[in-house]
């Protein structure tokens, strides 16, 4: 099995870096040099890590082997599946999606790890609907259990199933939905982070104090606006836009301040400051 990656950043280094740790020969594409160099460190780190813990197969350098960085998407013709990863933004993945559609072999199937953007629109502009699927990982790819397969209006059976095996073989557990804004996972999540920036808003509470609350209150591992700041307040802002504009409820309209701090460069943990300085 050829599996490509499309953007070397927080999720397409980790899908890519598990499925080199279960066997796959893996190809990651992104725009520049660094950022491949960048993502390829972050692997590398986490490989260790994991080595250290005797929760690799492996050796890290063997599955480092199986790994080939480039910044040309010609390197995709063979690959039998690519999962894109790329910014949250449907005019930049549906441009994406067109030219891959030309590029990968005719019976290679294409996935998005999209948060929210409608997977049948991008199905359209890959010109291959019945071979395009939803393929959503959880963040971090190497500890989260989930992936949340999204089937397009138009894709196959065949489809659904090769992608629900290779994610089994990643040692994931698929689970199944359809093609509705958010689809199930940032549906129902992605309104709780917001209401907890708009308390943060209204000074309803201090940032630790809504975190803690939700924590020690709900039994959740982490709080809203931690999780927030780690999903990346820029990814939240567009998941909250493709809620809003596709359900059409103002119960979905994103918080005025996680909108301002977008605005500002805040962007949590990629940028060095969002909720919490890190
Ligand atoms: P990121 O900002 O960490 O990484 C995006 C990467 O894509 C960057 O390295 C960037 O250089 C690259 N890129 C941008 N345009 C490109 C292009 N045209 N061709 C090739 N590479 C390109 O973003 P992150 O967090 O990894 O998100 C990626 C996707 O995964 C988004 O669709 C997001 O909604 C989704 N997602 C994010 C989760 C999260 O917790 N951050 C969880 C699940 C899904």
């Amino acid at each position: 099995m050829k599996f490509g990656v499309i953007g070397a950043g927080q999720m397409g280094g980790g899908i890519a870096q598990v499925a080199a740790q279960s066997g796959f020969d893996v190809v990651v594409q992104d725009v520049k040099q660094e950022f491949l160099d960048r993502g390829r460190a972050v692997i590398e780190k986490s490989l260790a890590k994991l080595h250290d813990k005797g929760r690799l197969k492996d050796a890290p350098d063997v599955i480092l082997a199986r790994m080939e960085f480039t910044t040309d998407l010609n390197a995709f013709a063979d690959c039998d599946l690519v999962v894109e990863a790329i910014v949250e933004n449907e005019g930049v993945k549906a441009d994406l999606f067109r030219q891959l559609g030309q590029i990968v072999k005719p019976d290679g199937i294409l996935a998005s790890n999209t948060s929210s953007i409608p997977i049948t629109a991008l199905a359209s502009a890959s010109g291959r609907p019945e071979r395009f699927i939803g393929m959503h990982f959880m963040n971090p790819v190497p500890l989260m259990q989930l992936v949340e397969v999204i089937r397009g209006y138009s894709t196959s059976d065949e489809t659904a199933q090769f992608v629900t095996e290779t994610a089994q073989q990643m040692g994931k557990t698929p689970l199944a939905c359809n093609d509705f804004p958010g689809f199930v996972s940032n549906r129902i999540l992605m309104p709780m982070l917001n209401e907890a920036i708009q308390c943060v808003m209204e000074g309803v509470a201090e940032p630790e104090a809504i975190d803690g609350i939700m924590k020690l209150g709900m039994n959740h591992p982490m709080g809203p606006l931690t999780l927030a700041d780690f999903i990346g307040l820029d990814t939240c802002l567009a998941i909250m836009e493709v809620l809003h504009m596709g359900l059409g409820d103002d119960k979905y309209r994103p918080s005025p301040l996680l909108r301002k701090m977008v605005q500002a460069g805040l962007l949590g943990r990629k940028s060095g400051q969002g909720f919490y300085t890190y």
